[in-house]
């Protein structure tokens, strides 16, 4: 199958693209930023374009000369860059993918499955401390405090969908829990002290103590980029996608102490300290339901928080970053 990976170089993209080669699939590679520090390895095993998510001339050639049988979205920005300017937040990760959609039914292409996120969800209810809530696909999209990223993932979900309905394109979009994986760090996603284990790790390697504002038993579910492109690509493949939403996740809580007990053993040293009981204990948490992924497509996380960790440090010296 030749297949279009638009993000392709980036932190799950990397992944998407390298189990696609694996699959003996061919891969195409579409970015703007000819960054090859997450591809290293493969960078001579799949054909790259480089150009604009939003040059809608540039996507009808690659689709065309290419032969693109079904397209992976990755490419987009991230919610601290849409609140900045949100009218180029929507431009790339909403109306650009209006375009692509727009490429992909004149160019015949059979599938495309979109990179959605929790964000596009509306906000979660009050709940007690320590109460954790299991959210499938009938939980209420249309994000409420999640911003401008949100609303453009919303907004993409929706007109895929209505390309499904009016041109028959197989559309299926995936919404993402947190992910965590190499590469998560600036200058791709900004400051790694916005996200909790990167921030752990990050520290924990340079020898510097970290404090973290969370007590060890808080609940997350934190899926790790690798099972991430698994399920993107499980749906790329698949004979038949009979949903439009997927939920993806680790299909469990793990305890943010999993992840920091997992860190310490690869990284002896590291200094992990934990909010005081005296601030409360665990706060309220939530999961993605992932039943509809396993029964579709046959989703499963394969990484525990310590594969995950030595799986991500194994690379991260494998590729040098
Ligand atoms: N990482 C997470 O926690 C998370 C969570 C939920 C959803 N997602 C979604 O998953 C997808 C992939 O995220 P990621 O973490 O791999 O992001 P990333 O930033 O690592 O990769 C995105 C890639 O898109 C490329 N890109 C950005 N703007 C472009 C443009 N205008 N034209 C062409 N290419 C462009 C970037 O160069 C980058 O290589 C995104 O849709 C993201 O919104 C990520």
């Amino acid at each position: 199958m030749r297949v279009l990976i638009t993000g392709g170089l980036g932190v799950n993209g990397c992944w998407v693209t390298r189990q696609f080669l694996a699959a003996g699939h061919e891969a195409v590679v579409f970015d703007n930023r000819p960054d090859f520090s997450l591809t290293r390895d493969i960078a001579d095993r799949f054909e790259f374009v480089e150009g604009d998510i939003l040059d809608s001339d540039s996507l009808a050639r690659t689709l065309k000369e290419r032969r693109i049988e079904r397209i992976c979205h990755l490419a987009a920005i991230y919610p601290s860059a849409c609140d900045e300017v949100p009218l180029r937040g929507f431009e790339i990760n909403a109306l650009a993918s209006v375009r692509l959609l727009e490429a992909a039914r004149i160019a015949g292409v059979r599938r495309v499955v979109f990179t959605s996120s929790v964000a596009a969800l509306a906000p979660f209810p009050a709940m007690q401390p320590g109460e954790v809530l299991r959210v499938d696909e009938s939980y209420p999209s249309c994000p409420g405090d999640s911003g401008v990223y949100g609303a453009t993932k919303v907004a993409a979900e929706l007109m895929g969908m209505n390309y499904a309905r009016l041109y028959g394109i197989e559309f299926a979009a995936l919404r993402f829990a947190s992910i965590y994986g190499p590469g998560k760090l600036a200058p791709r996603h900004g400051d790694a002290s916005m996200f909790v284990i990167p921030n752990v790790i990050v520290r924990a390697l340079a020898g510097k103590p970290i404090s973290l504002p969370y007590a060890s038993n808080q609940p997350f579910d934190l899926v790790y980029a690798d099972d991430v492109a698994d399920s993107i690509v499980r749906a790329c493949v698949a004979d038949a996608l009979p949903h439009s939403i997927y939920h993806i996740g680790a299909g469990r809580t793990y305890a943010l102490g999993e992840f920091c007990a997992a860190v310490s053993a690869a990284i002896p040293g590291a200094k992990i300290e934990f909010a005081p009981e005296s601030q409360g204990g665990a706060r309220s948490a939530w999961y993605f339901d992932i039943s509809r992924a396993d029964s579709d497509f046959g989703y499963r996380p394969r990484y525990t928080p310590e594969s995950a960790i030595r799986h991500w440090l194994d690379w991260s010296t494998k590729l040098g970053i």
